[in-house]
C-alpha cells in the first residue's frame, strides 16, 4: 500500500528574476535596463573583485547603457555594521535608484543593509530578527561571483555587529534582489580554497532546508536537486577550476540551496558558524564545513529517513542499509569530504581557544534559527558538539 506523508500549511514567493548563463556579466548594462527602472546606479563591491576586473566590465557596461554610476568597494568578509554605515552615508549622497552588489554572500549582504539604510532612518541593528522592515528599500540587483551564498535569491542579510562580535540577521522579503543576473564565469578564476569553503557554504544551505522544521514541499525540490548537483560537481571545481561544466553546476546548485533555505531555514550548523564568525571571523563557509559533519551525527538521530535520503541523493553506497546506518555512512562522508578539498581542522583553526566554548554555545543558542533545527538543541548540546568538532578534528 502507497503511503504519504502529510505536509503543514506553506507559502512560497520568489520575488527575485532569475538571469542564468555565460557572459551575462558584460551585458549587465542592458539587462538591468531591459527589467528594472532606474538611471543611477549605486555599485557595492569589495576590492578582491575590482582587483580581478569585473568592476570594470560591468562599469563600462552600464556606462555603454548611459547609467550614471557611484562605488563603494569598502565590504569585508563577514561583512561588519560600521562597514554598512559607510556605505549608507555614501548612498544617501548620491541618492540612486538602484543598488547593483558584485560579488559573494558578503558584498551581496552589505548591499542589503545599505539599500535598507537608504531608506530607513537608524542603524541595521534595529532591524535585526524577522519583517522588521516597514517600507520599500532601494531596488537590489545581484550578481554573484561565488557559489555558496545564494544571497542574490534570498531575503536575508547576515551582518557582523563589532560592538557585539556577534552576527545578527535582517529577513524580510523587501530585502530580495529584483533581479539576480547570475554569470558561472564569474567564478572561473576562484581560487581553490575559496571554492571549496563557499561550495561547502552552499552544501549546508541545502542540507539544512532540507531537514529543517521548517521544510516544505517545494523547498525540499529545490534543497534536494541542490545537494545532488553541489555534492557530485564540487571536487572537480575545487581541483580543476577551469571546469566550466563543473562550475556552471556549482552556481546554479549555490542558486537552488539559496532558494530552499530562504523559504524554509537554516539550522544548528549554521547557529555554530555564525557564533565562531562573529567571535573570530572564520570564513563562514570553513566554519559550516567544520560542523556540519558532528551536527548531522547529532540530528539523524531525530530524522534518519531524511538524513538517509540525503545520503542516496549524494548516491552514497547505502543501498540496503537501515536509516540510520545510512545516516552514518553520509556522517562519515562529510567529514572526508571536507579533508578532500582541503577545508582546515577544527582544532588548527590557530586562534580557536577552548575556553571560548562556553560562550559560542551561548551565542549559538540564542541564534534565531535554533528553533528550526530538526532535534530540539540546548546550549549544552552546542557546547558538546563545539567539544566534538575539535576532537573530531582528528579522526580523518
Ligand atoms: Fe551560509
Amino acid at each position: 500500500m502507497l503511503s504519504f506523508v502529510p505536509f503543514s500549511p506553506f507559502q512560497f514567493w520568489l520575488p527575485t528574476r532569475i538571469l542564468f548563463g555565460e557572459g551575462l556579466l558584460q551585458q549587465a548594462g542592458a539587462l538591468i535596463a531591459e527589467h528594472v527602472p532606474g538611471k543611477r546606479i549605486f555599485l557595492v563591491t569589495d576590492p578582491g573583485i575590482v582587483m580581478a576586473g569585473l568592476v570594470d566590465d560591468v562599469l563600462a557596461s552600464l556606462h555603454r547603457a548611459h547609467y550614471e554610476t557611484d562605488i563603494f568597494q569598502q565590504v569585508a568578509p563577514n561583512p561588519k555594521d560600521v562597514d554598512c554605515e559607510l556605505g549608507a552615508e555614501q548612498v544617501r549622497s548620491f541618492q540612486p535608484d538602484l543598488i547593483l552588489a558584485i560579488g559573494g554572500g558578503s558584498v551581496i549582504d552589505s548591499a542589503k543593509a545599505i539599500a535598507l539604510l537608504h531608506t530607513h532612518p537608524g542603524r541595521i541593528q534595529d532591524y535585526e530578527g524577522r519583517g522588521k522592515v516597514a517600507g520599500p528599500v532601494t531596488p537590489l540587483v545581484a550578481i554573484p561571483t561565488t557559489a555558496g551564498t545564494g544571497s542574490e535569491v534570498t531575503r536575508s542579510s547576515v551582518i557582523t555587529d563589532t560592538g557585539r562580535k556577534c552576527k545578527m540577521t535582517v529577513k524580510d522579503v523587501k530585502l530580495a534582489p529584483l533581479l539576480a543576473l547570475v554569470d558561472p564565469e564569474t567564478t572561473y578564476s576562484l581560487p581553490a580554497p575559496l571554492t571549496a569553503a563557499t561550495g561547502m557554504d552552499a552544501f549546508v544551505h541545502a542540507i539544512e532546508a532540507y531537514t529543517c522544521k521548517l521544510a516544505n514541499p517545494i523547498s525540499d525540490a529545490f534543497a534536494l536537486a541542490a545537494m545532488a548537483r553541489i555534492w557530485r560537481a564540487l571536487p572537480a571545481a575545487v581541483h580543476e577550476g577551469g571546469n566550466r561544466l563543473a562550475r556552471q553546476e556549482m552556481m546554479l546548485g549555490s542558486l537552488m540551496a539559496g532558494i530552499a533555505f530562504s523559504h524554509a531555514d537554516v539550522a544548528a550548523v549554521h547557529c555554530m558558524a555564525e557564533a565562531l564568525g562573529g567571535r573570530y571571523d572564520t570564513p563562514h563557509g570553513v566554519a559550516n564545513s567544520i560542523f556540519l559533519p558532528v551536527v548531522t551525527a547529532f540530528n539523524a538521530q531525530a530524522d534518519p529517513e531524511r538524513h538517509a535520503h540525503a545520503a542516496r541523493v549524494c548516491q552514497l553506497p547505502v543501498e540496503g542499509l537501515s536509516s540510520a546506518e545510512a545516516s552514518a555512512v553520509l556522517v562519515e562522508a562529510l567529514f572526508a569530504r571536507a579533508r578532500e578539498i582541503g577545508i582546515p581542522r577544527f582544532a588548527d583553526l590557530p586562534y580557536v581557544r577552548r575556553e571560548d566554548f562556553p560562550s559560542l554555545a551561548a551565542v549559538s543558542y540564542a541564534n534565531g534559527s535554533t528553533p528550526s533545527n530538526c532535534r530540539p538543541i540546548t546550549e549544552n548540546d552546542y557546547l558538546t558538539l563545539f567539544e566534538e568538532a575539535y576532537a573530531g578534528a582528528a579522526r580523518a
